[in-house]
């Protein structure tokens, strides 16, 4: 914004948002993976403030909403809920040497940083208005309605002070994102009075200035959902819908195939490379990012995990994990926390990896579980192979070196390490280690010398 200028969000998030029914405050319901005023928070950062005051309440409920604010934020604390008048004058202190204030309501989370800047600059030249509102034609439902002469604001009137309104009709509403000047705002507050019902409403600036003949300007939003408010579930329902259908789109024209946009979910902080393609019935969750190149779904649930470019994930579920390049997962398995799987992984139909490592090229191929395991490179997992990992009281880790071949059905009852080379017969039971290039045969497992290739081998295929 122009030089000089020291602009500073404050965004109103100590209500109690009994409409939502709720013990989780309402800004802190999640939006598209992220909670509603983190997305106020975000369009405020990219619309260029140079800082944020987020005014909340005291207590355990205010200690949620400060969490759901996110890092980098400030706080000014209005101890009781005496309106949105008062809110703002809580946050005078904190909000410091700035000389202009973006106000917002922490409940109004689709607001476009473009969109803000445009508010912005209007107020920034010398001769405009000392303050600019944020509005659009849309139903009234229980929003203010501004009277205006052609775009100045004469006054705000509060469809719940007044009787006989017709809620369905169009009009325009007050979004409650106000641009105004630090000075005039901080001295014009003081003269708001309160309602009969004690608190003091922002909105009486609208008469205040229109009363000092320099009424502040009305400017229109360019799509009607950015001043939607939050005020119960339907609201939060449909905003979600609207979210994510920018959230698609962005992805979209960013080289990402969307086979089926209704039925795929995509969290607003999810990273997605060119030429990947999302099937239906995909979910992707949290801080997760996926390469270029990947076909992820159909059905796939993917929730804070890293995966490279190539990989593909079908009608699987993939939580807290990395998948190195060219991993293929599915159908039906899943790669719960902290499981690595380096490039060229093949994980077929039901398996399930947690806490493990599994190397380059090795493969899962049918309904196995590798759990606390460290597995090499170049490493088969027979079908039905199990890592028994618990006894009851704690958990072992497994080792299985690089190339060794895991017959199928064979119990690995950690802690156990299996050389590289080694191999075990079907069946069989290992609870001791396997030295490098032996065979594990039997139940429990006696180990033996592999015999020459050409030869007899134990067979357990
Ligand atoms: C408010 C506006 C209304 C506008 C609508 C837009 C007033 C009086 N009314 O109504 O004109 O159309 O927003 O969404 O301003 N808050 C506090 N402290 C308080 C009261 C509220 O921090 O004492 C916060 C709330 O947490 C919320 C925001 O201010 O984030 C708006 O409060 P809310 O009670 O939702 O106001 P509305 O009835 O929606
Ligand atoms: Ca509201």
């Amino acid at each position: 914004m122009n030089s000089g200028a020291r602009w500073v969000a404050v965004i109103l998030a100590a209500g109690q948002g009994t409409r939502m029914r709720s013990s989780l405050p309402k800004v802190a319901h999640p939006l598209a993976g992220l909670p509603v005023l983190a997305h106020v928070v975000a369009a405020a950062r990219a619309a260029g403030v140079d800082d944020c005051v987020i005014v909340v309440g005291e207590g355990a409920a205010a200690d949620v909403v400060r969490a759901a604010a996110g890092a980098g934020a400030r706080f000014a604390v209005q101890a009781e809920p005496r309106g949105t008048g008062h809110a703002v004058e809580c946050a005078r202190d904190a909000a410091g040497n700035a000389t202009h204030v973006l106000i917002m309501n922490g409940d109004v989370p689709l607001v476009l940083p473009s969109t803000l800047r445009r508010l912005m600059r209007a107020i920034a030249s010398d001769d405009a208005p000392d303050f600019a509102l944020l509005t659009a034609c849309v139903p009234v439902e229980e929003y203010g309605i501004l009277e205006l002469d052609g775009d100045r604001i004469t006054s705000i009137m509060e469809t719940k002070a007044v009787e006989g309104i017709d809620r369905g009709e169009s009009r325009y509403i007050n979004s409650g994102q106000y641009a105004v000047r630090a000075p005039w705002l901080w001295s014009r507050l003081e003269r708001i009075a309160p309602s009969p019902g004690g608190e003091r409403y922002l909105t009486l600036l609208a008469s205040v200035a229109a009363g000092e003949g320099n009424a502040g300007v009305a400017v229109i939003a360019d799509d009607p959902a950015e001043v939607r408010g939050i005020n119960d579930r339907v609201q939060l329902a449909e905003a979600e819908a609207t979210i994510r259908d920018r959230i698609r789109r962005r992805h979209m024209l960013n080289g990402v195939t969307i086979v089926d946009p209704p039925s795929t979910f995509i969290d607003a902080g999810v990273e997605i490379g060119a030429d990947t393609t999302l099937g239906p019935q995909t979910h992707l969750e949290g801080a997760t990012v996926i390469g270029e190149g990947c076909t992820i779904g159909p059905g796939a649930s993917v929730r804070d995990a890293r995966i490279g470019p190539g990989c593909v994930v079908r009608y699987s579920m993939v939580e807290e994990s990395t998948l190195e390049d060219g991993v293929d997962v599915g159908p039906y398995s899943h790669v719960r926390p902290k499981s690595h799987l380096c490039a060229g992984v093949h994980l077929g139909n039901y398996a399930e990896t947690k806490a493990s490592r599994l190397g380059p090229r090795t493969k899962m191929g049918h309904f196995s579980y590798i759990g606390d395991a460290e597995v090499g490179a170049d490493v088969n997992i027979g079908a039905g192979t199990i890592t028994a990992n618990y006894d009851g009281e704690r958990k072992h880790r497994t080792t299985i070196g690089d190339g060794a071949f895991i017959g199928s059905d064979t119990m690995l009852v950690a802690p156990v390490n299996i050389g590289a080379g080694a191999r075990t017969a079907a069946g069989s039971v290992v609870n001791k280690d396997v030295p490098a290039g032996m065979l594990a045969v039997g139940a429990p497992a006696r180990i033996r010398a592999l015999r020459p290739a050409g030869d007899e081998a134990y067979d357990d295929r």
